[in-house]
């Protein structure tokens, strides 16, 4: 039997702005590779061999990227949502891509997700009960941000609760699910729907069957800069293994074509994209060059991002820092604090300090 997965990747991304103003946010570089990539690969080694993309924002990225997936050992379809339709829209727009019987499973994830999880066991457990829809679920410190899902005794949902103050568990929705096909085509066809805040809940209060597979693997949400950061990291030291990784795993992952000077530092799961330039004493520690990036001699890059053929100069310090593509910064600034520049801004040489030396 052929497996089929659809994959929701049309969100704006609005939380990783400015990287997200050219790049949708699954098609942004983590550990060397778009993150879609991981995702497909995962789901290539689990046995979906066709795959179709729900695209709206910046559609065009995905195909001209992916073409038909054969690279991927995958057949890859792309539907595209001229006005966003939110995410159950989203899966019900590609309704007539699939080729699954109706009661044949069908997994639908969330495209901005890393998880560990494993598939075949989540796909086992929607059989073994016989579920209309089988959600991943994993344990969180902090629900607030996500969907909120309580479960009875035999893993059944109660509820489901989307970015509520006051979480009722910790356990939430990984973003990742097994639908029965025919579920999928009696969301609601041309219009908005989330499956979050309309599918999900009329199903559990009609009754359905709607099951939680709870695995805490690893699982990571890619969508704040902290996030993306952190997810590439843990990418590039095998934290979470990658069938896609392009290197092996280890404290630092250099992309060909990058020039890295013999005396600079690359440490904590650093990322150095296809022609980028480290110069003479520079550090980078837990960051993401994106390809083209340059960093002067002596600065030092912690946590920070920067964007595509953006330079940084000489003796700049960033920290928690976010570059949009083509950002030139001079030498001697100090980027603090989850500051994020646009594409193209220009900073001159010292124009942000904070030190006492500040004359
Ligand atoms: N095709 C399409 N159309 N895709 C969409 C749309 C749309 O209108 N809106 C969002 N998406 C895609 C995004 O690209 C993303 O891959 C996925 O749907 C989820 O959207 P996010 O914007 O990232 O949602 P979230 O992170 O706030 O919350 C979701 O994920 C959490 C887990 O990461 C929800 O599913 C939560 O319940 C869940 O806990
Ligand atoms: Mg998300």
């Amino acid at each position: 039997m052929t497996l089929e997965a659809v994959l929701l990747v049309g969100g704006q991304g609005t939380r990783l702005r400015p990287l997200t103003i050219a790049t949708p946010k699954p098609m942004l570089a983590v550990a060397g590779v778009p993150l879609l990539t991981h995702q497909l690969a995962r789901l290539a080694a689990a046995g979906v061999t066709h795959a179709v993309l729900g695209t709206s924002y910046q559609a065009h990225v995905f195909a001209d990227h992916f073409g038909d997936g054969s690279a991927l050992g995958l057949e890859l379809e792309y539907v595209t949502e001229a006005d966003p339709l939110g995410t159950g829209g989203g899966i019900r727009n590609v309704a007539d891509r699939l080729r699954a019987g109706p009661d044949d499973p069908v997994l639908v994830l969330n495209g901005d997700v890393l998880s560990g999880h494993s598939l075949r066991t989540q796909l086992a457990e929607h059989r073994r009960v016989g579920a209309t829809v089988t959600l991943h679920l994993v344990e969180v410190t902090d629900a607030r941000a996500f969907g909120c899902v309580p479960l009875d005794a035999d893993g059944r949902v109660t509820a489901f609760l989307e970015k509520m103050d006051a979480p009722v568990t910790n356990l939430i929705n990984a973003g990742c699910y097994v639908f029965t096909r025919r579920l999928i085509d009696d969301i609601p066809c041309g219009r908005p729907v989330s499956v979050e805040r309309e599918t999900f809940p009329a199903l559990v209060a009609a009754g359905a069957r709607v099951q939680g597979y709870v695995e805490s693997a690893y699982w990571l949400d890619l969508g704040t800069p902290a996030a993306f950061v952190t997810g590439s990291a843990d990418l590039v030291t095998g934290k979470v293994p990658s069938p896609a990784l392009p290197g092996p795993a280890g404290d630092y992952l250099v992309l060909p074509g990058a020039a890295v000077a013999a005396d600079s530092a690359l440490t904590g799961g650093s990322s150095v994209g296809r022609g980028c330039r480290v110069e003479e004493g520079a550090w980078i520690d837990r960051s993401v060059l994106l390809d083209g990036a340059a960093i002067g001699g002596g600065s030092l890059v912690r946590s920070s991002i920067v964007g595509r053929r953006s330079t940084v100069g000489d003796g700049c310090v960033l920290t928690d820092a976010v570059l949009g593509d083509d950002v030139i910064v001079g030498a001697g600034n100090e980027l603090l604090a989850g500051i994020r520049l646009f594409p193209g801004a220009v900073l001159d040489e010292g124009a942000v300090r904070f030190s006492s030396d500040l004359a």
